[in-house]
């Protein structure tokens, strides 16, 4: 079947479409029908009854499949690998849940992850869902006020985290920041799970904390418990346009069928076969495309602890490919164009052999066409990029693979998958032509596998995202279509930025530069960066009589917004300008200074208090590139 007539089948029947996806997957009880309308935007498989770890590991072992390797760990940075079979990773997984449970887990509980690129982050994550309790996994490279914040927002009753995560030539102490998390927030665990690396062993707080070892001694491995369609899998949070993360809440049901119908038809990827995505558990890629889609498939799926440079060199991620004999390989192009920095010709590649590798899948940010040309030249296999967000939990626009790879046009990533009818809509919510830019909104249902509100948030979730354009999911980003469907996605409509693959929230920076006593008001934009795509800069204006020097103060910041939201942030610069130019009304005018610093052509806002201040600022932008 052809793309054109599997998306013409899914406009025409929906309900048919989706039900037949669901057919894929092992059901305690089957739902009735696919589609539920209920909840702000409705809701997918609801009265269904089902389990994501028997449908990721315990089926496979069922079907004879329990020798086959599950999950590979390759550490460049311990020098390490090792495989776990899906018997092995029943046994451990279900031992595990077991241990949460005799502590007090169960279905519905809340439990935080904090953990590096290691199999146990897998399994935790796995025995959560095989008890039914909802985990929320929080990215190593935020700082310990970050975590506080989701453990206020997420209330756990427990945690589990590794003593240490291990970043090139840094060992990431996680227990201090874990403690301090703890400290900060209002809301307490019951108590903390915690996996002593070898790389360093944490003081365990007495009454709270147990080993990841000790406390499964003697408890009773334990079953799959089955949920209910729309029973919450996980929390994930991501940045939003103010300091207070968004939970994306992920249904069970669509979860499972949404990603169990995208191995196969987006990645082409089934039982037996090797897959690998380079990111973190910490992000939602990780979710859905290092622990649940490929196991949900039966493939092996492969936790990477390293870098796509320095680990320990240009050449690790050809050397994995190799020798796990990698099909499909998914990255973000900051990762490529970190590669193709070091490597210019791509002579690493030439070491390897990578006749097994068939494809390469994009995602996180916008691919450049450079980019995707070096890839295709030095890999000479399709490369091909895909967009879509932590909402959605899986790509919105794809050239599905798995049904026929279509034409590819660099800059694009091709056209929407089935259940997502996208459309480009103008200030008042009509479409636009092709070619002319607008917002990208998603006409409402969206599909199984996608948000269905926020945690703790219904109110926030209607206006972020079904507010602006009523009967539509309004996406944050913008672009166009042009004459034959394609997609281009330009930019964001927010105030989130893209760096390294990494979405982050400039509000949430403003908030943390606010706080240093000097500051009087201030702005942060992302500006365009050739390697991370965008890097974050500061804009201050001080108090005035303040005797710290200017220097001073942006140390301070910089330290500050590290220490606060985290390293991942990258925030590494600013400069003090006098007045940040704003409109008449007070906004300030983030999108102006981001084109007057990317040294694009900008119209003057009709709106603006004082032209003049544009001026000052790229002085104050010039001064700063010298
Ligand atoms: N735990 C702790 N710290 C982390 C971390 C983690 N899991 N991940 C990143 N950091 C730290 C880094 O050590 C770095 O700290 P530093 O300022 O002390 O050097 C900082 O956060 C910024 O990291 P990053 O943006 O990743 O920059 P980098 O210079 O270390 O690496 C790339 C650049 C391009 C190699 C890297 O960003 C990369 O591989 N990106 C791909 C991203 C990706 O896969 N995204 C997922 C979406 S598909
Ligand atoms: P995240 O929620 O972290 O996955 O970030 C999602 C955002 O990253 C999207 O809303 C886009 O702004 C951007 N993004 C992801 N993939 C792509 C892509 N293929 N092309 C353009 N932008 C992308």
């Amino acid at each position: 079947m052809s793309y054109r007539d599997l998306y013409q089948g899914w406009k025409e029947n929906p309900e048919q479409f989706w039900m037949e996806a669901a057919a894929q997957i092992d059901w305690d009880q089957p739902p009735s029908r696919a589609f539920f309308d209920q909840g702000p935007a409705g809701e997918w498989f609801a009265d269904g009854r089902v389990n994501t770890c028997w449908n990721a590991v315990d089926r496979h072992v069922e079907a004879g499949r329990g020798d086959q390797i599950a999950i590979i760990h390759d550490s460049p940075i311990t020098l390490s690998h090792r495989s776990i079979t899906y018997a092995e990773l029943r046994n451990r997984v279900a031992s595990l849940a077991g241990a949460l449970r005799a502590r007090g887990i169960e279905k519905g509980d809340r439990v935080v992850i904090y953990m590096p690129m290691i199999p146990e982050a897998l399994e935790a994550m796995l025995a959560c869902a095989r008890l039914g309790a909802i985990h929320s996994v929080v990215f190593g490279g935020f700082a310990a006020n970050e975590l506080a914040v989701r453990l206020d927002d997420a209330r756990p009753k427990a945690i589990i985290a590794a003593s240490c995560g291990l970043e090139p030539g840094r060992v990431v102490h996680y227990k201090p920041l874990l403690d301090k998390a703890i400290d900060l927030a209002s809301h307490k665990p019951d108590f903390c799970v915690i996996f002593q690396r070898e790389q360093e062993v944490a003081q365990l707080t007495e009454g709270r904390d147990v080993s990841w070892h000790g406390f499964q001694y003697g408890t009773e491995p334990a079953d799959c418990v089955p949920v209910e369609g729309n029973h919450p899998a996980y929390i994930l949070y991501t940045s939003g346009t103010t300091g207070q993360p968004k939970g994306v809440v992920r249904h069970t049901a669509g979860h499972l069928v949404a990603l169990n119908w995208s191995m196969r038809n987006i990645y082409d990827i089934g039982a037996g076969d090797v897959f690998w995505a380079a990111s973190d558990v910490g992000w939602v890629v990780g979710h859905s495309y290092i622990c649940y889609g490929p196991l949900i498939a039966g493939a092996t799926t492969i936790v990477f602890e390293g870098k796509p440079v320095g680990t320990p060199d240009a050449g690790t991620f050809w050397r994995v490919i190799r020798d796990h004999g990698v099909k499909s390989f998914f990255t973000a192009p900051t990762a490529i164009r970190a590669v193709k920095r070091e490597d210019p010709e791509g002579k690493l590649i030439g070491q390897y052999d990578l006749s097994g590798l068939k494809i390469l899948f994009l995602a996180g940010e916008r691919a450049d066409p450079d980019t995707i040309q070096w890839a295709e030249d030095r890999l000479g296999v399709p490369v091909i990029d895909h967009w879509w967000q932590t909402e959605t939990g899986w790509a919105i626009a794809a050239n599905p693979a798995g049904i026929e790879l279509l034409p590819v046009k660099k800059g694009s990533p091709t056209l929407p998958m089935p259940g997502y009818d996208v459309q480009v809509l103008d200030e008042a919510g009509h479409p636009v032509a092709p070619g002319t830019l607008g917002a990208i909104a998603i006409r409402l249902p969206l599909p199984p596998g996608t948000l269905p509100t926020l945690w703790n948030a219904e109110g926030r979730f209607v206006t972020s995202y079904l507010a602006h354009f009523p009967g539509f999911y309004e996406t944050g980003d913008a672009g166009y279509v042009d004459e034959e469907g394609y997609l281009y996605i330009m930019a964001r409509t927010d105030d989130v930025i893209n760096v390294a693959g990494h979405r982050l929230s400039t509000g949430a920076m403003e908030e943390v530069l606010s706080a240093h006593p000097a500051v009087a008001e201030c702005a942060v934009i992302g500006i365009a960066d050739t390697l991370k795509g965008q890097t974050p800069l500061g804009f201050l204006c001080l108090k005035k009589g303040i005797g710290t020097s200017h220097e001073q103060v942006i140390r301070e910041v910089v330290g500050m917004v590290r220490d606060q939201i985290g390293p991942v942030a990258a925030f590494k610069n600013a400069c003090v300008v006098e007045r940040l130019p704003k409109t008449r009304s007070g906004k300030i005018l983030r999108a102006t200074m981001a084109r007057i610093a990317d040294g694009e052509e900008y119209k003057m806002p009709a709106t603006i208090d004082d032209p003049a201040v544009l001026d000052e600022i790229a002085g104050a932008l010039s001064e700063l590139k010298r």
